[in-house]
């Protein structure tokens, strides 16, 4: 897995809890990825099991955090050409685990793992949380570039919700 500098120090602001295991080589059930999708009330995907598992299978990059039990408790994924881009699709953290550093630290793995690529991108939803914790890994919103400006934009498939 991506190494993330830093992370196993106990004195590292970017710690996680110790029960929490992270890999980036399985191949994850759909069931389990339905639930954990469900958790989050992503029900576009969940409703769709067949679509997500392609939608992960096909993912450039997918990591994934168990607790000791062995359950699936977040995801992220990173769809990339591995030079100019990296869309991070992905992240997410069963609700009863969040805010424990556990979705912070899926970012940085999958940042550092596209280290070398120009461009890091994703779209959120525009709530608190999410621009919370974007802007506290480093990402900047395109309504707050200044100079030189940017603009993004983005079509949603217009026979299904935003
Ligand atoms: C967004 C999400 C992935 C964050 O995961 P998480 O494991 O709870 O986040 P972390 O504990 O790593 O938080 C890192 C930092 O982000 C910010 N943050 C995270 N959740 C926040 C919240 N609810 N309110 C305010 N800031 C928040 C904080 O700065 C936090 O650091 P701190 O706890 O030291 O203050 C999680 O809330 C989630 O799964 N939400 C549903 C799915 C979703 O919306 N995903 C994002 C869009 S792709």
């Amino acid at each position: 897995m991506a190494d993330v500098p830093g992370s196993g120090d106990p004195d590292d602001e970017h710690t996680v809890p110790d029960d929490v295991e992270f890999a980036d080589d399985e191949v994850v059930p759909i069931r389990e990825l339905v639930e954990l999708y469900e958790s989050v009330n992503w029900l576009l995907y969940s409703t769709d099991p067949d679509g997500l598992a392609r939608a992960v299978d096909r993912s450039t990059y997918v990591v994934t955090a168990r607790d000791a039990d062995g359950e699936l408790i977040g995801l992220a994924r990173g769809v990339s050409d591995d030079v100019s881009i990296l869309h991070i699709q992905d992240v997410l953290v069963r609700p009863d685990r969040q805010r424990q550093g556990i979705g912070r630290f899926l970012v940085l793995v999958v940042l550092q793992r596209f280290r070398h690529v120009r461009q890091r991108v994703l779209l959120t939803d525009d709530e608190p949380r999410q621009l919370a914790f974007y802007r506290s890994l480093g990402f900047q919103n395109v309504r707050d570039i200044g100079r030189p400006a940017v603009n993004a934009f983005v079509q949603y498939r217009s026979d299904q919700p935003d």
